[in-house]
């Protein structure tokens, strides 16, 4: 069945990329390029997921499947903006290749064709207006977590529930909105919109936390991303967070740790795309390597990879069990929760 989805999902997205053939190339030709690099659409799929688990019509949740696919590739282009990041998909960044404006008006239209989409399902009234304003509140929460993450890179220090509170905004709304939209669609009860909504949440947590571990420990080739560009850009992920309280009682790592997180993030060294190039670069590139190579050490000394795992499980054990609330059958939801397993699980 997922199979399925997935294939209409790509059919649908295929379709969307042949209408989007227009001029000016320059801001049509990065959409189409985006939404050629495929990522894992996870987002639709949980949408039309979430409608068949309250056994809707899984026809009717396709136009807004692509709408939160092409509202997240939106924000994925306009975050490699943000972040530097040189590499997205195994591929040059959108800015890279053409340029930050170019970027920023390929994103905007992105989101404006996410709302298009919206318009275009045919559903019932009232249920189209849940969906909307769920969007809707999605949508500005994605931003506020986006400036959380921005602020923070110029702090030194921020607090661990701080980080889960930016993580919840930026990340995992959008999976919990995902879900939502899917149960209304399918007729949900609002008694099992929000336990399902809990669900994509504390999934959508544990989901960033992977993320983050990614950025470290993950193999470029397969993530796909600029492997250490978190700590290139000082982002206060979970892996700093936790590395600096274990720093705190000892002395030569915190002092370690500090000096190299208090390298400014110098967007000219992220620009190198592999870890090659920038090692056999110039004398700055060769300081980003040397400072992902520091900085991970630190990491492994202070065992900061388990402690993540931990915390990933930890969070997907509380989605599993806001899931158990929802009114299903075990049998009708086994392929969602073994989905969101395997996905926790990922190396992409
Ligand atoms: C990337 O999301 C942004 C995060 C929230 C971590 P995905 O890992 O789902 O990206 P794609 O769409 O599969 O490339
Ligand atoms: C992603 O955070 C959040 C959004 C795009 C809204 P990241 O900055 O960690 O995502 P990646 O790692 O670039 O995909
Ligand atoms: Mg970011
Ligand atoms: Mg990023
Ligand atoms: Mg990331």
């Amino acid at each position: 069945m997922i199979k399925k989805f997935q294939d209409t999902i790509a059919e649908e997205i295929e379709k969307l990329s042949v209408e989007l053939s227009l001029p000016p190339a320059e801001l049509y030709d990065p959409i189409r390029y985006t939404l050629a690099m495929g990522g894992k659409r996870i987002r639709p799929l949980l949408v039309m997921m979430g409608c068949d688990l309250f056994g809707g019509k899984t026809d009717d949740a396709i136009a807004p499947a692509l709408a939160v696919e092409l509202f997240h590739n939106f924000t994925l282009v306009h975050d490699d903006i943000m972040d530097n990041a040189p590499l997205r998909r195994n591929k040059v960044t959108v800015h890279s290749k053409w340029n930050t404006p170019t970027a920023i008006l390929s994103g905007d239209v992105m989101m404006v064709k996410a709302y298009q989409l919206l318009c275009r399902s045919k559903l019932p009234p009232h249920v189209f207006d849940s969906v909307l304003s769920v969007f809707n509140d999605m949508a500005i929460k994605v931003c506020e977590g986006q400036q959380w993450d921005v602020n923070y890179e110029q702090l030194h220090r921020i607090s661990i529930p701080q980080y889960f509170k930016m993580i919840e905004l930026k990340t995992a709304v959008l999976l919990a909105t995902c879900l939502k939209i899917g149960a209304l669609i399918g007729g949900a009860g609002k008694e099992d919109a929000k336990n399902i909504y809990e669900f994509g949440k504390n999934t959508g947590i544990a989901f960033q936390l992977q993320d983050d571990l990614l950025d470290v420990y993950g193999d470029e080739e397969k993530f796909g991303k600029q492997k250490g560009g978190d700590i290139l850009s000082n982002k206060k992920t979970f892996l700093l967070l936790k590395a600096m309280d274990i720093a705190s009682s000892n002395q030569y790592l915190k002092e370690e740790l500090e000096q190299w997180m208090t390298l400014p993030p110098t967007p000219e060294l992220r620009s190198q795309p592999s870890l090659s190039a920038r090692l056999s670069g110039e004398r700055g590139a060769k300081d980003a390597a040397e400072k992902i190579e520091a900085v991970t050490r630190i990491y492994d000394f202070a065992n900061i990879k388990k402690i993540t795992e931990e915390e990933i499980n930890s969070y997907h054990t509380k989605a599993v069990e806001s899931f158990e609330k929802v009114y299903v059958s075990a049998e009708k939801k086994k392929v969602l929760l073994d989905f969101t397993s395997m996905l926790l699980k990922r190396e992409v």
